[in-house]
């Protein structure tokens, strides 16, 4: 039997610890650190992701046979370029190929110079030029740091002082550090998720899910990490699939292998349906967070033999991809106040009969144990995920799960899945 780490300890490592565990060829999973719910699944072990060289050390003391990297902050510390160095498998892009997530300039200029469609740009790093171009421009207009800022870098005013406010926050004030700025032109229409598993040159799709990125009912207040998620979508056509996979997808990977960079891992196009077609809006480097939990419990395949070819080049060789073709609905339950503060530690009840429920899983996204109970440890908490034969009876169990969590510092979307109910 196989020994597989996983990093990271959130909802997304519970759902892949969750689908290793369904594998036959697994036996032993370790989690660094994970959370209170992945301590059901798994063995948390008290690293940081970002403690690349301790977690290298303790994959070859423990023999483990692959490890699998949820977080972006994990793989731009250059993780998966330690492991390989040292000859030991793992699941995640090499530090420069990330870059198509850490730098948006990257992203832009990469698809620029290969003709993948996206929102027309330019990059500033001097607060008087980035000013000028944006009062010459049209509203609203779309303004990025460049760089990690935890979803919290992108924003779009609807008028100019609003985005002259904005840019001072990002160029003379530094607010996520000293960087660039990228500014988009903004784009309307429905927006998804193409997760695929990419090797170098190979790109195997996974099925489309759905982001809700507001914090609020009917997508409003601010930005979060993402309130819930759903697969499949409706308003998306295989011929739109099709089109997304082969001019977007496909020709991403060949760049990053024709620049000397090659992407190993999962490739997260953040997608919009515009008028014009289908148009890039970012590129993640890593599974989705909440995409990952919707999306993984339709796979049937044994996703050790994926992760391992994905690690190994051989996706080429590997059947193609079973799926359910059941609905999958997941709703976040966040600490009040995310994604400004917000309170920790505070005790949630009913766990074990909203995990009862017929089709739902409950992933742990910010837990931890306190003398012996739950407490939430984070802004987003839990997510009750619901599989079902339509999206409609997806959508009702989720919300069964979520109405049997007893907390009181936590807060829910009920409109989740909007755009296809
Ligand atoms: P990002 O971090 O790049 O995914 O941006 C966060 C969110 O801002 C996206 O999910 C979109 O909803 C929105 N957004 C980003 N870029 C654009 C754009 N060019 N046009 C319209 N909306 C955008
Ligand atoms: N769901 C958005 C993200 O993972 O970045």
């Amino acid at each position: 039997m196989k020994t597989v780490l996983v990093v990271g300890s959130g909802g997304r490592e519970h759902a892949i610890v969750d689908a290793l565990s369904r594998s036959s060829q697994v036996g032993k999973i370790y989690c660094a650190p994970g959370n209170a719910g992945i301590a059901a699944q798994a063995e948390c072990v008290p690293l940081k992701d970002t403690q690349v060289e301790e977690l290298l050390a303790f994959a070859q003391e423990k023999q483990v046979d692959l490890t699998v990297v949820g977080p972006e902050v994990s793989l731009s510390a250059g993780i998966a370029d330690a492991f390989r160095a040292a000859g030991q498998r793992i699941f995640g892009p090499s530090r420069a190929a990330a870059r198509i997530e850490s730098s948006k300039d990257f992203a832009k200029g990469l698809m620029a110079r290969h003709g993948v469609p996206t929102a027309a740009y330019r990059t500033f790093d001097a607060y008087d030029e980035a000013l000028e171009y944006v009062r010459g421009g049209s509203f609203p207009v779309v303004l990025k740091y460049d760089g990690l800022a935890a979803g919290k870098g992108v924003v779009i005013p609807e008028d100019f002082e609003s985005a002259r406010a904005a840019l001072k926050d990002m160029l003379l004030e530094d607010k996520f550090g000293k960087g660039k700025v990228v500014v988009e032109e903004f784009m309307t229409g429905p927006e998804f998720s193409f997760l695929c598993f990419v090797d170098g040159p190979t790109v195997v799709p996974m099925v489309l899910s759905q982001d809700h990125k507001r914090a609020f009912d009917g997508d409003k207040g601010p930005n979060t990490g993402g309130m819930g998620a759903y697969t499949p979508l409706p308003f998306i056509t295989e011929e739109d699939r099709q089109d997304a996979l082969e001019h977007i997808m496909k020709p991403v990977a060949a760049a990053l292998v024709e620049e000397g960079c090659p992407f190993w891992g999962v490739l997260y196009g953040g997608l919009m349906k515009t008028p014009q077609g289908i148009k890039v809006v970012e590129f993640n480097c890593r599974f989705g967070d909440p995409e990952t939990e919707v999306v993984l419990p339709r796979l049937q395949s044994d996703i050790y033999d994926v992760f391992c070819a994905t690690a190994d080049g051989t996706l080429d060789a590997l059947p193609p991809l079973r799926w359910s073709e059941e609905a999958v609905l997941g709703i976040v339950l966040a600490s009040k106040g995310y994604p400004g503060s917000y309170d920790k530690g505070v005790p949630i009840e009913g766990l074990a009969e909203a995990a009862a429920l017929p089709g739902v899983r409950l992933y742990h996204m910010g837990t931890k144990m306190q003398d012996g109970k739950t407490v939430t440890a984070g802004g987003r908490v839990l997510m009750a995920v619901a599989q079902a034969p339509t999206l409609p009876e997806a959508n009702a169990r989720a919300l069964q799960a979520v109405a049997a969590i007893r907390c009181e510092g936590l807060f829910h979307r009920s409109d989740i899945g909007h755009q296809a109910l």
